[in-house]
């Protein structure tokens, strides 16, 4: 089963309150996601490998440690997802960034991929899914579905808010991925918002209210 790991680090808890706050315009929610989902690369890169390299300092000869790993791709599902890329790739400079566009359609409530651009050799390629909020699961479920149907092989998904309910349904789908959320909120409400959340992440982004 992957891990669920709530980094309520306090620079997070504070300025997600910002965040959660009706009254902070569309400015500032922006700057604070970003600054948010730097903080979360920061702990999603953990572990990532290491392995020994030699330098030469201007002293003595040194056996010291750099990344290992699989090469990052970050993948904002559209389109509050965009909304963390610059954060995260100021921690991690040289991931690459896949997009991946899901719609509900209205007849069979399923998600359907519209606009999906990934780079190559997704096997080799660590992904770090990444969407503001994991209310219903649905869009995670199935921009997750999109990437191991075309390779990949090694998921984190990251957001911001999560709600048990989609905990769940995404835990169940796909085991294998770890999520990464700053909060877990108390539930989902009846139009599929979660409490207490933040509103519709996406319109907050872009000033669509
Ligand atoms: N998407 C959002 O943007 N907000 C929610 O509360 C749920 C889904």
């Amino acid at each position: 089963m992957g891990k669920l790991q709530v980094i309520d680090h306090p620079l997070i808890q504070h300025k997600l309150t910002i965040i959660r706050d009706k009254n902070t315009g569309t400015k500032y929610f922006r700057e604070v996601v970003n600054e948010i989902a730097r903080l979360l690369a920061y702990e999603v890169s953990r572990e990532m490998p290491v392995e020994d390299v030699e330098i030469e300092t201007p002293l003595v000869k040194s056996v010291q440690k750099q990344l290992a790993g699989k090469k990052v791709v970050i993948v904002p599902i559209l389109r509050a997802g965009l909304g963390m890329v610059d954060g995260m790739l100021d921690l991690i400079p040289a991931a690459k960034v896949g997009h991946v566009g899901m719609y509900r359609d209205q007849e069979t409530m399923e998600p359907v991929e519209y606009f999906v651009k990934l780079p190559s050799g997704l096997e080799e390629r660590q992904m770090l899914v990444v969407d503001p909020m994991l209310a219903t699961g649905g869009s995670a479920v199935a921009a997750i579905d999109a990437l191991k149907k075309r390779g990949a092989n090694n998921i984190k998904f990251v957001c911001l808010v999560a709600a048990p309910e989609g905990v769940k349904v995404l835990e169940e789908a796909h085991p294998d991925v770890d999520i990464y959320t700053a909060a877990l909120d108390e539930r989902l409400n009846e139009k599929g918002y979660i409490l207490p959340g933040l509103g519709d992440a996406g319109d907050r982004l872009y000033g669509t209210m």
